[in-house]
């Protein structure tokens, strides 16, 4: 996967330098997972115009406080994308590619036992693998590159390591824990429990701070201050337990190679007008990050 990888984001940076003043999130943050997921979905490239904009407004509808205007945005994203995947899933079963070398593809077929997903399981399985890895993985890289902006002796040090893959590996560990794409992350309880000896009772909805989590002063020694060569860091930006995100090393990668190719090109970047951010509490990130490439 790397090599398409590297080949998206030349691509991208590319067209970026012809421009010189661009907004980071809609030119490159979010264009790499839209063409990440896009591709192991197989979705065309000329179909993936409204894939971002659903992804929002699902997304949106999982807000804590719920308004009314998000949960009609939320619903109706779901009924549109849902036509387009039965659209999609239809010509797919048509036309199956042997051997499945996209996600589809496999999700159709089922496994080696001849167990299948349900129509409704399968189109599901696509929705929440588009909101799952696309709105973190562009909060993670847009993150990033803001905060790179206001620490400039940590920029400064990570572009003196421009070629060390352990360098990045680690700054990426550390912009997950600074500013942790998705803030809150939820359980029920399946039987009573105490927690800092407060008695939770069967079936209690729980929202966990996975942002709080990741400046807890207990945890990390100056909690509030990015430290891109941080280790240990023990963060939970991809939660924990059995139900550990399952797509953290394609993020971790999708962010590696997209934050060192990025500042290898365009390391003298800076904001060139005021950063929009998204305005929810569970997922943290910016709708626009207007920049200047090069001086
Ligand atoms: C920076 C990027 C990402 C962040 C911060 C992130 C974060 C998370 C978090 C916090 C959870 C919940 C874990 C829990 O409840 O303990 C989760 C679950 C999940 N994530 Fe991610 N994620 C990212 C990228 C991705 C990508 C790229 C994919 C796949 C393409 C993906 C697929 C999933 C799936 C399938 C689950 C559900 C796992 C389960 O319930 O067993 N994620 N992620």
């Amino acid at each position: 996967m790397e090599p398409g990888l590297i080949k998206l984001v030349d691509e991208l940076l590319e067209a970026m330098a012809r421009k010189n003043e661009v907004d980071l999130i809609e030119k490159f943050a979010a264009a790499i997972p839209i063409g990440i997921i896009g591709n192991l979905l197989g979705v065309p490239e000329q179909e993936r115009g409204p894939l971002r904009e659903w992804s929002l407004c699902i997304l949106g509808a999982l807000e804590p406080v719920l308004t009314p205007e998000r949960a009609n945005d939320g619903n109706r994203a779901v009924t549109e994308f849902l036509t387009y995947l039965k659209t999609l899933v239809d010509e797919r079963r048509a036309h199956l590619r042997d051997p499945a070398t996209d996600v589809l593809t496999r999700l159709i077929l089922g496994d080696e036992e001849g167990e299948r997903l349900t129509e409704n399981q399968l189109h599901h399985q696509c929705i929440f693998l588009l909101n799952a890895g696309h709105e973190t993985t562009t909060n993670l890289i847009g993150n990033a590159l803001y905060a790179l902006t206001e620490w400039p002796d940590q920029k400064a040090r990570l572009l003196e390591q421009l070629v060390s893959v352990e360098s990045f590996k680690t700054a990426v560990e550390e912009f997950l824990r600074f500013d942790s794409p998705e803030q809150l992350g939820n359980r029920i309880t399946t039987q009573e429990v105490e927690v800092s000896g407060i008695r939770l009772p069967p079936d209690s909805r729980i929202n966990i701070c996975i942002g709080a989590a990741n400046r807890d002063p207990g945890q990390f020694r100056d909690p509030d201050r990015l430290d891109l060569s941080r280790d240990p860091n023990r963060h939970v930006a991809f939660g924990f337990g059995i139900h550990t995100c399952a797509g953290l090393n394609l993020a971790r990668l999708e962010a590696r190679v997209a934050l060192s190719r990025f500042l290898a090109r365009f390391p003298r970047y800076a904001l060139s007008g005021e950063p929009v951010r998204g305005g929810r509490a569970r997922f943290r990130g910016f709708l626009h990050l207007p920049a200047r490439l090069e001086f």
